[in-house]
This record gives structure tokens, sequence and C-alpha cells, in this order.
């Protein structure tokens, strides 16, 4: 058969990689890939962007696309799986309405709190004055969030209430995330540990995959501004197997059965970003319709399973009938971003190292690359992710940095310490 995967980043490089081993899968196709897709045995290129979704319609009924999966909220949120869904095509995703839950931070804590879902205490505004009353009654510190997709970037944590309302009118009055900030959800701030928990749905049920934990500070210790993702790990220890039950019980399940009631039958990757507090209560910060970035990378490192066969079981409601098998060790992933990512950053680098990086437990999985002129160059932020399968967090950590110490590119900058949680638990 033949596979489509939407995207270009780290992860979509994780899922061809993974799809193009399936021994029923004869062709893979990325839209639009980079260099890492370009250069994968069984994996093809196409030049689409990701949010064309007209474009990877007719790309898929012109080369009898079996399967499409996609990487990045933008089309889900566009409606891409309409889309396709209309025309008889197999995409596996939520449709533009279930794709709500990430689309709109109001959606989702409207939805949490209408199905008693554990999430921070909010209220959404689209007023100035109706917001500071309410930032000045409850005082910092607080968090706010633009409504809408913002890449990333529309969430703000104010220590002060000054600052909480400045973040207000940066979304409300000076329109800094267009109409993504039109609306503001403000809520309580939370303490504890992340971690990422994603499943696969097919309407009605439940496959999670195995655990994650990312890190989405820039600078080591979790300091700096938000990213994307620097590194991320799995298994994540902090998510034990009571706690796993508990958050199947009282997130992920109320979750899907919520959104069926609520008449928006949900089928797709399903991503809780969680916070675990010291007594091991769950709330949920976000939901993500979609893989998580770069926790997809170390998680299809360990899947033995076949990733198409349990998409193909997704899109036709069948995952009760699958079980996912995984890899018991440990995988860990770095990222090497360009210097000045989050912020401004030089495209156009050229990459060295890439080969003496490969080993048997290490994937370069790439993300912002592209090829120019016969050479790998930088092409985005986040470049590549170094991904390494160890026998323990330290095991896979070091042979993930060992691989990270031979590649080189002007400016090329990495966390050095991505798994510290995981690497404290495994001391103790
Ligand atoms: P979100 O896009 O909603 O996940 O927010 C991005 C990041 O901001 C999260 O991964 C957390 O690190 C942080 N964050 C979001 N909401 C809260 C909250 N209520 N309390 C503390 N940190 C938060
Ligand atoms: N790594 C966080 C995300 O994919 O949203």
């Amino acid at each position: 058969m033949k596979v489509l995967i939407v995207g270009g980043g780290g992860r979509e490089h994780a899922m061809a990689w993974k799809a193009a081993q399936s021994a029923r899968v004869e062709q893979v196709f990325v839209a639009p890939g980079n260099a890492g897709t370009s250069a994968e045995p069984g994996v093809k290129n196409v030049d689409i962007g990701a949010e064309e979704i007209d474009a990877l319609v007719a790309l898929s009924v012109d080369k009898r696309i079996d399967l499409t999966v996609v990487g990045p909220e933008a089309p889900l949120v566009g409606g891409i799986v309409d889309e396709f869904r209309q025309r008889g095509l197999r995409c596996f995703g939520p449709s533009r309405e279930a794709a709500q839950l990430e689309g709109s931070k109001k959606f989702s804590k409207d939805f949490m709190a209408r199905h008693d879902i554990p999430t921070a205490a909010y209220r959404s505004f689209d007023s100035v004055p109706d917001a500071e009353r309410y930032i000045n009654a409850v005082g910092a510190p607080l968090v706010v969030k633009a409504d809408g997709l913002a890449a990333g970037k529309g969430v703000l944590i104010a220590r002060e209430e000054r600052d909480a309302l400045e973040a207000v009118r940066q979304c409300l009055e000076s329109n800094r995330f267009g109409s993504a900030g039109s609306t503001v959800v403000i809520e309580e701030f939370l303490v504890g540990e992340e971690a990422s928990f994603i499943c696969m749905v097919d309407g009605s049920n439940i496959l999670p995959l195995a655990s994650s934990q990312d890190h989405k500070a820039r600078d080591d210790g979790d300091r700096g501004p938000n990213t994307g993702g620097m590194g991320a790990y799995s298994p994540a220890p902090v998510v034990t197997d009571a706690l796993h039950a508990d958050i199947i019980a009282r997130v992920i399940r109320p979750t899907v059965l919520g959104m069926a009631e609520d008449g928006i039958s949900y089928t797709g990757f399903l991503y809780a970003g969680l916070m675990i507090a010291d007594d091991g209560a769950v709330k949920v910060l976000e939901y993500n319709c979609r893989c998580g970035d770069p926790e997809t990378q170390p998680i299809l490192m360990r899947m033995r399973s076949d990733l198409v066969e349990l998409c193909e079981h997704g899109v036709s409601g069948r995952l009760d009938e699958v079980e996912v098998e995984w890899d018991p060790r440990v995988a860990l992933g770095v990222v090497m971003a360009a210097g000045g990512y989050p912020g401004d950053y030089d495209k156009g680098h050229e990459i060295y190292g890439l080969d003496r990086a490969a080993s048997a437990h290490v994937k370069t999985f790439h993300a912002g690359t592209q090829i120019k002129d016969g050479k790998i160059v930088t092409s985005g932020g986040r470049v590549l992710c170094v991904t390494a399968l160890g026998g323990t967090v330290g095991d896979a950590r070091e042979a993930a940095y060992r691989a990270v110490s031979s590649i080189k590119w002007k400016d090329a900058f990495y966390r050095s310490d991505i798994g510290h949680r995981a690497l404290y638990r495994e001391d103790l």
C-alpha cells in the first residue's frame, strides 16, 4: 500500500521512517518532508506544504494513496480530515470540529469543565476591563493563553498581575496573535512535573502509546524561553502504572466519551499535556490533536508494532483488536537547534558529521533541514533530534550525546541535560 505523511518536521521524519518499515507498505510519500526523509529508503518527498489541503487531496487521488497520517495541528484544525473523508480517502486524524480540542483553548477548557476533567481553574475573556478585574481579584501567579493556534508562543506565565494584564492587552488590544488572540483564557498557575500522554483513538476505543516527557524550556535546568521542545524521552518514569491507570480513568476516557456525548466523535492521535502534582494529582494543561514533537521520535524508536497497521485500525474503529509492543529500553532524543531559536535564527548553514553520528542504536531525525546544491543545510529553528536507545536513561543519554558531539554547523546549540528528571529517578 501507499502511505502519505503530512508535515516536514522531526515527528514526520520519525513517522515516515517507521511507516517505511511496514511489510504492507510499498511507498511512503511525505509532504513536504525534509532532507532526512528524502534520504530514507522507501520514502519520497513531495513538494506540497502541510497546509495545502486541496493539493494534498489531489495528490492522494493521483497517487492512489491508501492511508494518510497528519503530523501537525494546523491542517487538522483547518479540516484536512473532513476533506479527505468527503472524497472517501482514509486519513487518520480528528475532524475540524474535534481538532478544536487543540485549536481553541476556550473550547477545550469549557469542554473539560462540562465533563469534570481535572484542569486548572480558569475564565475566558474578550474584553480588557473584565480580564483586569479577574486578574486583580485572583492575583498572580497566573497563566494567560491566547485562545487559538499561536505556534507554541501563545502562553505566558505571569509572576505579577501587571505581567498578566500586559499579556491580555497584547492579545486583545495589540492583536499580537491576530484572531488567535481575540479571546484569552486566564488560568491558575499549576506546579508539579509535566508529562505527555499520547493515545490513539478511533471514536470510542483508546490505545495508549508509551509515556514520554519533553523539555519545553530552551536552557539547561528548564530555564529560559519556551520552545516547541528541546528534547524528549520515553518512558517517563513519573508515569507509574497506578498513575497510568488514573490518567486513563480520569482524563483520557472522559475526554473520548465527552466528545462522543457532545456529538463530536474523536478519531486520531490525542495528546494530553499533564501536570502531575507532588501528591500524584493529575491536571490537564492542554490537549493536542496530534502526536508531540519531539516526543514522537523516542516513542517511535521504541515501537515494535507496525505503525501503519495501528493507524488502519484507527480509521476503521478497530483499535480494540490490537496491542502495541514496545522495546523495553529507554529512548532519549536531544534536539539540536539553530542559534537564536526560539527567536530569530540563520538558515542555510551546512551540517557536518551526520554519517559519523549514525549507529545501530542511534537515529538522527531531521526537522529543519533541506538539500541545497547537494549539501544538507539548516532550514528551521529545530534542526535535528538525535535519538538513542539504551538499557537505562543514563545509557540512552550517553549514546545520544556522543552522537550529538560529532554533528556540527555554525551556531548549533542544544541542551546538555535532557532527561535529568528521569536520571534523577533512576538514581534514587
Ligand atoms: P500549553 O500550550 O497550554 O501546554 O502551555 C505551554 C506550557 O506552558 C506548558 O507545557 C507548561 O509548561 C506551561 N503551562 C501552561 N499552563 C500552565 C499552568 N496552568 N500552570 C503552569 N504552567 C503552565
Ligand atoms: N512537544 C510539545 C508538543 O508537541 O506540543
